[in-house]
């Protein structure tokens, strides 16, 4: 199985629509998707499920050795799409996790996902690399960076790389995947110059070629709990997050090649 944590040092970059879109376009693709809120604003749940705080979810399992992931895992009318809520988080955000205690659940919820037979756990994490993003990127086997096509942002990504690139050390399998533009307005000039500033200050590798355009219905999607894909109109999203699935199955090594069946 491949656990792609979608994480930013910034908030409100469009990790969340991020994660929501790409879990959508793995599923789309035949792909068993399990689709995890780790932010405890919860809003991966609240934009998929109307429900969401009433369910139990991450957190419920970081803090309860009971709580399987059989038992948090909620079914979406996708067959191939299935997802996680946030779940319960005061208890966690008042006394926080220790660290040891909360790497052992991440790791052990996501042996039980992958022994449920999914391909592909995406992650949504909330910004910032401390706490249980943390945890979450000591036991994913891939992080994708989000970064809003503007000037000012662009200059922090190389160093939130090398952050990424740390954790290598406590996770080897870690495969820093690289960076998605977000937001992109091809119209203004701004827009693009950050782009471009942003693929000269990495290795070009590390900038996917496929960007999120600004649109008004990522908005408009997130309001009636859909991926983009799905809306009147979501054709063209559909094509940007199939683009951006091909590009990065290129690019994922499998982490144990024997459990990945890419003949399905
Ligand atoms: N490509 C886009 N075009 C237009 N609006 C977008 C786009 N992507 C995201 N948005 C909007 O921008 C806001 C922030 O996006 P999102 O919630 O995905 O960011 P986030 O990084 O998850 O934020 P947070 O750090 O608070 O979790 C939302 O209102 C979302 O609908
Ligand atoms: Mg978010």
């Amino acid at each position: 199985m491949i656990t792609l944590a979608i994480t930013s040092q910034k908030g409100g970059v469009g990790k969340t629509t991020l994660a929501i879109n790409l879990a959508h376009a793995f599923a789309r693709s035949g792909r068993r998707t399990l689709l995890v809120d780790s932010d405890p604003q919860g809003s991966v749940g609240l934009s998929l499920t109307r429900q969401s705080r009433h369910l139990s979810g991450f957190y419920d399992m970081l803090g309860n050795p009971s709580v399987s992931a059989e038992k948090i895992i909620v079914p979406t009318r996708l067959p191939t799409l299935s997802l996680v809520a946030s779940g319960h988080s005061s208890a966690y955000e008042l006394g926080g996790g220790s660290m040891g205690v909360t790497l052992h659940r991440v790791r052990c919820f996501l042996s039980e996902v992958e022994a449920l037979n999914y391909d592909v756990c995406i992650i949504d994490t909330a910004a910032g690399l401390f706490g249980a993003t943390a945890d979450v990127l000591s036991a994913a086997t891939g992080v994708i960076v989000p970064q809003q096509a503007e000037p000012l942002g662009v200059r922090s990504v190389p160093k939130m790389l090398e952050a990424l690139a740390r954790m290598r050390v406590v996770n080897p399998q870690l495969q820093v995947l690289g960076v998605v533009l977000t937001m992109v307005k091809k119209e203004l000039p701004e827009s693009l110059e950050s782009a471009d500033a942003l693929r000269n200050l990495l290795p070009p590798e590390m900038v996917m070629q496929t960007v999120i355009p600004r649109d008004d219905l990522f908005i408009k999607a997130s309001a009636r709990g859909l991926p983009v894909g799905v809306m009147e109109d979501g054709a063209g999203a559909l094509a940007i997050f199939e683009s951006l699935r091909t590009e990065l199955e290129r690019r994922i090594v499998p982490p144990n090649p024997q459990r990945i069946d890419y003949a399905k």
